[in-house]
């Protein structure tokens, strides 16, 4: 039986996992790990991250199934975050 969860490796260093349908933001914070907010509605880009070396606007998406098991999470080009 295939599972609905994967693995989340996140910039910081922690794993957690998550529900395939997730919203990023859910994520994060199941896993504590703090996104920087603007608009929460998709237009001002503060809370983009990078999945797998796709930007993505993280308070309106949700986690994808591209049959990886492990995803790889940057935080986008923002210095505070390096
Ligand atoms: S918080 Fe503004 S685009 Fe996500």
């Amino acid at each position: 039986m295939k599972s609905s969860k994967v693995k989340i490796l996140w910039p910081n260093g922690k794993c957690s996992l998550a529900e395939i349908g997730t919203d990023w933001l859910k994520a994060a914070g199941d896993a504590n790990v703090e996104i920087p907010l603007g608009c929460l509605g998709g237009s001002c880009g503060a809370c983009e991250i990078e999945v797998e070396g796709k930007i993505i606007r993280a308070c309106i998406a949700k986690i994808t199934n591209k049959n990886s098991r492990l995803i790889k999470v940057e935080f986008a080009t923002d210095p505070y975050w390096q």
